[in-house]
């Protein structure tokens, strides 16, 4: 028979140690909970890349040869938008108060960026890919979404609006 293995009474773990290795677990489990808490109680979604296209056709083929907003459902819609120097198309849009729009948005030529100001809606739009994050419009006003990845000489005026109805 054989005895087993005592442990090695060396193993020791300094007190200092011990307490950095608590903290350092303390920490992830603040940024675990930050993060729970930033998407399901406040509504913060990580702009997903949905799709690749090629940056020379997207403008000819697809949904995004005639851009705008369609509506799939009562109060529900979704936003074609084509970034290009130094526009977007469409310029505006409007809905209800109440809908959720979901956009959908790429380049035909540089990076550009998305954000509908007053909201989590703030993305990169980059040639060859689509960005995409939905929205809920539950406030009726005007909303200005600006281009915020310097492109060029017409950067500052590149932007659009989302009017949000009664
Ligand atoms: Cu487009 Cu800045």
């Amino acid at each position: 028979m054989t005895t087993p293995p005592t442990p090695d009474q060396s193993m020791h773990v300094d007190p200092y140690e011990r307490g950095w290795i608590i903290a350092a677990i303390v920490l992830l489990v603040v940024f675990a909970l930050a993060v729970a808490v930033a998407g399901a109680a406040m509504g913060v979604q990580l702009p997903a890349p949905e799709a690749r296209v090629d940056p020379n056709t997207v403008a000819l083929q697809g949904p995004f040869a005639s851009p705008g907003l369609r509506e799939l459902a009562p109060g529900k819609y979704e936003a074609y938008i084509m970034s290009q120097i130094w526009l977007f198309n469409p310029r505006d849009i409007s809905v209800p108060k109440g809908s959720e729009i979901t956009f959908y948005v790429t380049s035909k030529d540089v990076q550009h960026g998305f954000k509908l100001e007053g909201t989590n809606v703030n993305m990169m739009v980059i040639p060859g890919q689509v960005s995409k994050l939905t929205y809920t419009a539950n406030k009726a006003g005007t909303y200005n979404w600006v281009c915020h990845e310097y492109c060029g000489l017409g950067h500052a005026a590149m932007f659009g609006t989302l009017t949000v109805t009664e």
